[in-house]
């Protein structure tokens, strides 16, 4: 059976493009494979955080998988930090990483700015990220476009390590899906939907009621052409919604675009709103009463332990390539 791993960071609120790129398409993977889903905390402090939201973000974001359809008796579900191998494995993965590589990492240059007030964790984030992955042996990581580097980065590291140490990694392909791999911000379609935004009227929060998703999409920006046709370059704000449209409905770009073709784009936002609403429905319903069941808390501490007796193994392994004494 296949291994799967996958992780996002409990910060501010999931939205939209993390649903599509991500926490959507981990559901079915639960059929054909052995799941691990980790809230990646440890990589949320890369940046400064408030202690009590951080906690509260990370169940928030436990109850958001569960919301979604994860099921805990098929795939583990827990908290990066409840399993220390993630931050043993980092360091030995670091001393096989070059500052150069890490260097050119394209989320490390946009976000760190090339301050020098940039945290050295910010610097290592994605050496903590091939640790989460290579630790599970995982053979499939699904993520949205903008994860595509750090799976680059984490498939030369294994197999550096391979080569240097000996085979103990399985080298993990990346698993990016055809539509919605990259969802854009609506109020700015050049640029991708992301949790650290100023405006809220950049991303559809999974939470947001349905009369705030509509008011979003009315505004979502659009160009002028007033013709609906699919063109990510020319038309990237048409073309997001189009996108979004067709994973919400399953509909594909093509039909949605000869169903739309003597309509005008007020029509289609108010539609791709609709189906968005009809989506989000039962996974806002859902996560109150996982939030108000408890249960959170007991899933996560089954999922560590099977996420410690895993990733233990692979970081016995490791140690003893390396040359630690074993205990
Ligand atoms: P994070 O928390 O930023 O995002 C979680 C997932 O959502 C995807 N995503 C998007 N997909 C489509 N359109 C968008 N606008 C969009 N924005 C975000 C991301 O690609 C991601 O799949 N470094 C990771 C977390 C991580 C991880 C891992 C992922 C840590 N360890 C191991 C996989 C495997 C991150 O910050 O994702």
């Amino acid at each position: 059976m296949k291994r799967v791993f996958s992780g996002m960071q409990p910060t501010g609120d999931l939205h939209l493009g993390n649903y599509i790129g991500a926490l959507k398409r981990f559901i079915p993977l639960q059929e054909e494979a052995e799941c691990f889903f980790c809230v990646v905390d440890l990589h949320a402090l890369t940046v400064p955080r408030d202690p009590e939201e951080l906690r509260s973000k990370t169940l928030e974001l436990a109850g958001l998988y569960l919301a979604a359809g994860l099921d805990p008796e098929r795939s583990a579900l827990f908290v990066q930090s409840h399993n220390p191998a993630h931050s043993e494995g980092a360091w030995l993965l670091q001393c096989i990483t070059r500052m150069g590589e890490l260097g050119r990492m394209t989320q490390f240059k946009d976000k760190g700015k090339g301050s020098d007030s940039a945290t050295a964790g910010l610097f290592s984030y994605p050496v903590l990220m091939a640790a989460d992955i290579l630790l599970y042996q995982a053979d499939l990581v699904p993520v949205g476009e903008d994860q595509k580097q750090h799976l680059e980065l984490t498939r030369d590291l294994a197999d550096r390590f391979n080569r240097i140490y000996g085979e103990v990694f399985k080298i993990p392909e990346p698993q990016i899906g055809e539509t919605g791999a990259r969802i854009m911000a609506l109020d700015n379609p050049e640029k991708k939907m992301s949790k650290s935004a100023d405006s809220s009227l950049n991303s559809i929060q999974l939470l947001d009621d349905p009369d705030l998703i509509l008011k979003k999409f009315k505004r979502a920006v659009t160009d002028s052409e007033n013709r609906i046709r699919y063109d990510r370059e020319n038309k990237p704000g048409i073309s997001n919604l189009l996108d979004i449209h067709s994973v919400m409905t399953g509909e594909s770009v093509d039909s949605l675009v000869e169903r739309y073709r003597d309509k005008g784009y007020g029509h289609l936002k108010i539609d791709t709103a609709e189906a968005v609403i009809q989506e989000l429905k039962p996974l806002q319903e859902r996560f109150r009463d996982v939030m108000e069941s408890g249960e959170v808390q007991r899933v996560l501490a089954r999922g560590a332990e099977r996420a410690r007796e895993v990733a233990g193994e692979t970081l016995s392994r490791m140690q003893q390539a390396m040359g630690l004494v074993s205990k």
